[in-house]
């Protein structure tokens, strides 16, 4: 008899210790998701600041309506804006890579390009005034500065250059590290070197830091360097190549250029690291037919990638960086080719597409991956 009431009473301290456990688990999972939802819900910052450089180049400030403390970020990394500027009001979002590094931000700077046929860019041109309010996401992104304390090659073409500035101020701001820290930045005008005369002062306050701005249609008065970036002139402003880290972000042609420039020179894949923004200019086919998964049809109208196609079809799978190396556009093709404009940057199953970087070869069939 004692026994058994021993037994129950075991058994009921089994059952509780383990409806507790239940408890505290639940528990820990609802934080948890409470947490990550608070960590990837969009911000409403307000528009501190805003230059136009050199015609086509916004610079925006934007900052916590009530003066708050903005979530941290890794020097590379990016926001996604999130704007109608989509047909008929639509939402649309974009990547645009957070151009200052500060250990606790206060204010997120941005650098837009605007783009003739950039939906998003001409929005922000327009609507984005002192005082605006505007929705970004909270920082995200791998494109972020490695642990190591080897040689830093920076490398922008054009806007590319935002991320890298955020970088440079990121590997500045280690007092005890003596990190060489090299930063190309080519523009066509000297107008569009944005952010030169801070690069300037750097290099002559850090020893370590060399700044080397390239133009590429320079007039008269231009005493800098002259010419196209290349894989050759990286190489030469820097003093062992073979254990450098390479940090590239460029428009996608320049990109690719530079890219297969420093791997036929000797440089790992491992060394090199890239992100590109905006979309090739090259206009798709027309009359292709593509068969979704659930099996409507929608033909292609010059677009220029599948993934604009599918915008415009209002199928389009999410997107972030739409330069093939996040990895959140992949579709499975069931049927059909594609032409790649870029290389996938992220692991592929094999069927597996991303449409921000390939346009159809012909006729498709394809689906959710
Ligand atoms: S949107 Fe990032 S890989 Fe396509």
């Amino acid at each position: 008899m004692k026994i058994a009431a021993l037994l129950l009473a075991a058994l009921g301290l089994i059952g509780l210790a383990f409806v507790i456990y239940l408890l505290v688990d639940g528990l820990r999972a609802v934080l948890e998701r409470w947490r990550n939802e608070r960590r990837l819900r969009p911000l409403a910052l307000v528009v501190r600041a805003r230059e136009e450089v050199a015609g086509d180049l916004l610079r925006l400030t934007l900052a916590h309506p009530r003066r708050r403390g903005l979530p941290r970020f890794d020097a590379g990394q990016h926001v996604l804006m999130l704007a109608p500027a989509g047909p008929g009001g639509r939402a649309i979002r974009r990547a645009y890579s957070l151009a200052a590094w500060h250990p606790r931000p206060t204010q997120y700077e941005l650098g837009i390009k605007r783009e003739a046929q950039g939906a998003m860019s001409s929005w922000a041109w327009d609507a984005l005034l002192p005082g605006s309010v505007v929705r970004v996401s909270p920082p995200r992104g791998e494109f972020v500065l490695g642990p190591d304390d080897s040689e830093l090659v920076l490398t922008g073409g054009g806007i590319g250059i935002t991320p890298m500035r955020a970088m440079v101020h990121a590997a500045l701001a280690r007092p005890d590290s003596s990190r060489r820290i090299v930063l190309l930045h080519a523009a066509r005008h000297a107008e569009a070197l944005l952010y030169r005369a801070e690069f300037d002062r750097l290099a002559e306050l850090h020893p370590r830091f060399s700044y080397l701005p390239l133009v590429s249609r320079p007039t008269a008065a231009w005493r800098g360097e002259r010419g196209r970036l290349d894989a050759r002139r990286m190489l030469d402003a820097v003093s062992r190549p073979g254990s450098a880290q390479f940090y590239l972000c460029a428009g996608m042609a320049l990109l690719e250029s530079l890219h297969t420039g420093l791997l036929a020179a000797g440089i790992t894949p491992a060394q090199i690291h890239w992100e590109a923004f905006g979309m090739a200019a090259a206009a798709g086919g027309y009359g292709q037919a593509i068969t979704l998964g659930d099996g409507r049809r929608i033909e292609t109208a010059g677009e220029p990638s599948l993934l604009a196609t599918l915008e415009a079809h209002d199928c389009a799978p999410p997107s972030e960086c739409r330069a093939g190396s996040c990895g959140q556009c992949r579709l499975r093709l069931e049927a059909g080719e594609v032409r790649w404009m870029l290389a996938p940057a992220c692991r592929l199953d094999d069927g597996d597409i991303l449409p921000c970087v390939c346009q159809p070869a012909g006729d498709l069939r394809i689906r959710a991956a």
